[in-house]
């Protein structure tokens, strides 16, 4: 019989990126809570170290930790990598948060801004699933999160580069799962795939809309009839990333109100 645990993630030691505010800080402080080390990152330093100080000071302990990072560098994923797996005695998870958003046609769209957006949205999540498996090959069982979107199968208008980047993020996910599972080693990658949650990649369209208006347009084709919370994600990642998720690799796990069903 499996034992069950309060601490869901009791040893593992997590890397998180974006995680200076909305979804990756959810995350960060889920996982904390549950018994992870976390070594957390964002391009906002000061943003990042507010988080982890926060966990300390929450927890009375040192669980957190915290560095800048632009997940297009790729030195500073090999660096930063390493300095978890030092710092955390190990690297078990690995979570691919960070990510940015495009208003844009295609006919509108500069060709400078596809490439931002496939660079932080799709190419920081290669780089960080290849520099982080041979870490992970060490901490078996292990667990790779990336957050894609609802956006990977139903289309935003005037998105496509994000819808675009999203979907890569789905099928590169399989494909990473796949080939761990074919070097035979238990390390699981898995994609969660949120509807729309109010966090500073939605604000623009608060901004834009006012608060009623926007609420009504990102909540029509949610059958739940609301806007996600953080910790409705954080909850998706905590699973994935605890051994209660140890048969599940390549999945897509929706955390959207029921939208994908219409
Ligand atoms: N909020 C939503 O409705 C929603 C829905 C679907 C998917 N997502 C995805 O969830 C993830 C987290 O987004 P969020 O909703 O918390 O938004 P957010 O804007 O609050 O968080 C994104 C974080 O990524 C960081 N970031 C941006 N560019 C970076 C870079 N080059 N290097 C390092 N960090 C960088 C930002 O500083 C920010 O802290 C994203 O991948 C996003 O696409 C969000």
């Amino acid at each position: 019989m499996t034992e069950i645990s309060g601490q869901r993630v009791a040893g593992k030691r997590a890397f998180i990126t974006g995680a200076a505010g909305g979804l990756g800080a959810a995350t960060a402080h889920m996982l904390a809570r549950h018994g992870a080390k976390v070594f957390l990152t964002d391009i906002d330093a000061a943003g990042v170290d507010a988080v982890a100080a926060a966990i300390n000071r929450e927890l009375g302990a040192t669980v957190a930790w915290s560095a800048a990072q632009d997940v297009r560098d790729e030195a500073a994923w090999q660096r930063l990598l390493a300095e978890a797996a030092t710092t955390m005695g190990g690297l078990s998870v690995l979570v691919n948060n960070a990510g940015i958003g495009s208003l844009g046609s295609i006919e509108q769209i500069q060709t400078k801004e596809w490439r931002r957006v496939m660079e932080v949205n799709v190419e920081s999540v290669m780089l960080g699933c290849k520099y982080a498996l041979p870490l992970l090959r060490a901490q078996q069982p292990a667990s790779i999160v990336n957050i894609s979107s609802l956006a990977a199968f139903k289309v935003n208008p005037d998105y496509s580069a994000y819808n675009t980047s999203k979907a890569a993020v789905a099928m590169l996910t399989k494909s990473v799962a796949m080939e761990c599972t074919r070097q035979k080693i238990d390390v699981r990658c898995n994609s969660v795939h949120p509807a729309f949650i109010r966090t500073g990649i939605v604000a623009p369209f608060f901004d834009a809309l006012g608060e009623e208006e926007a609420v009504r347009k990102l909540t029509h084709g949610i059958p739940m009839r609301r806007l996600g919370e953080p910790d409705d994600i954080a909850f998706a990642v905590l699973y994935l990333a605890s051994d209660e998720s140890r048969y599940v690799t390549a999945a897509e796990l929706v955390v959207d109100g029921g939208a994908c069903a219409i």
